[in-house]
């Protein structure tokens, strides 16, 4: 982090496909935001392992370098933040490279394929010092911190039960050809890592740690051609659809379903949280309102929407007026803040590499729960779920 005043953090960004080009934007766009005390990003370099995709993403947002060789550019002086935006396998040797090379890390989720590489991943970042942040996008919608202050605040009561879902069609389809998602060795678990885990993310941080789960997964669709037409198919290594049953070290009761084969459903993450005084409701494909229900209100109690605004969140950052509605790349901008707001503060930032190892414990508990059809309890389930 070189300069004064408004100070600037080269940024790298390791994988140019859907979500390198998201982060990409994301950081464009916070380069204007900041005010005069701010870190704001530079985007100096890409790697990418398809030089055509490399290329692209560097002509498209005008980044001065790219490579198809991710490790030439971790320990260049001009990279102060390395972000990573590759298939999940990659993930954890891109951190520790740029831990051990004192780089700040930005990590799209899920954090590592399995627990044991989350962890390699956590003990790298916490012996350099380095300042992470994995990208749970949909936290970043400011209903979630509106949600979890107003469950703070207590008017509604104790939390009874949290129910959620991350539904999606995109694989309902057989004809739908492989991809690496579905590849164990490249993406580990499949929905629950891949969909799941974001209602997990937010599972955590609102209600707290989850101390035991129990699970079943199935494959719908067990092969797939592995290009559209091809004679070749491919097995599919990994769940299509996952359904786990929980509860929270405070007691109260889970229930999380994640699929890729959710006829109908596009971003179908959605959640109910049931307190003893009120409710919660939300829904991304309706991400600019939330349902609140207060049971002590006047004889005729209903839920009322409530369209987010300058009072909710972060929202106030991007948008001076309730209504005019955010979309999935406001959230990738608020994430991606998080992480410079760190840079700049010194505060550790929400949601780190501590907070990704649990969700990534809640997977792997399931997981086993699912093959030995058993109650398992989560590995360290600690207090990091609770930072704000
Ligand atoms: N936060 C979110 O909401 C969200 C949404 C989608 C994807 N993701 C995550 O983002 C990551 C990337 O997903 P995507 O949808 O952008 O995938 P993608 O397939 O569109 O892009 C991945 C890119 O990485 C490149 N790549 C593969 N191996 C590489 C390597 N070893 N070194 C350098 N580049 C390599 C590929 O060529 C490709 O361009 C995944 O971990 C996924 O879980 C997060």
């Amino acid at each position: 982090v070189t300069g004064a005043k408004r100070r600037e953090a080269g940024v790298a960004i390791l994988g140019a496909g859907f979500m390198g080009s998201m982060h990409a934007a994301a950081l464009r766009q916070l380069q204007v935001l900041g005010d005069q005390d701010a870190v704001v990003p530079r985007l100096v370099a890409v790697a990418d392992s398809d030089p055509l995709a490399a290329e692209e993403l560097a002509a498209r947002f005008e980044i001065p370098m790219w490579t198809t060789d991710w490790r030439s550019l971790i320990d260049d002086p001009r990279v102060d933040v390395v972000t990573i935006a590759t298939p999940n396998n990659v993930h954890v040797d891109m951190a520790v490279e740029a831990a051990r090379c004192g780089k700040h890390v930005y990590c799209e989720k899920p954090l590592g394929t399995d627990l044991s590489d989350a962890r390699r991943a956590l003990d790298a970042v916490t012996d350099a010092g380095v300042t992470t942040l994995v990208a749970f996008s949909y936290l970043f919608n400011p209903v979630q911190a509106h949600v979890r202050s107003v469950l703070q605040q207590g008017d509604l009561g104790e939390v009874i039960s949290f129910r959620g879902t991350f539904d999606q069609d995109l694989l309902v389809d057989p004809s739908a050809p492989f991809n690496w998602r579905m590849d164990r060795a490249v993406a580990g678990p499949g929905a629950l890592a891949d969909l799941g885990a974001h209602v997990i993310a937010i599972a955590l941080h609102l209600v707290g740690p989850l101390a035991v789960v129990s699970s079943m997964m199935r494959t719908l669709v067990p092969s797939r051609q592995v290009s559209i037409g091809a004679a070749v198919s491919r097995a599919v290594e990994n769940e299509d659809e996952a359904y786990l049953l929980g509860r929270f070290a405070s007691g109260a009761t889970c229930v999380i379903g994640a699929s890729r084969v959710a006829t109908g459903r596009k971003v179908g993450l959605s959640y109910e949280i049931q307190c003893t005084r009120g409710s919660v409701t939300f829904t991304h494909e309706r991400m600019n309102e939330f349902g609140l229900y207060r049971h002590d209100g006047p004889a005729d109690r209903g839920y009322t929407r409530i369209l987010t605004g300058p009072s909710h969140g972060q929202y106030g950052r991007l948008y001076p007026i309730a209504g005019v509605g955010l979309g999935f790349g406001d959230q990738k901008v608020l994430e991606s803040a998080a992480l410079f707001d760190a840079l700049a503060s010194g505060v550790r930032p929400f949601a780190d590499f501590h907070f990704a190892t649990e969700v990534t414990a809640v997977v792997e508990a399931a997981e086993r729960s699912a093959e030995q059809a058993i109650w398992m309890p989560v590995e360290g389930a600690t207090a990091g779920a609770g930072v704000a």
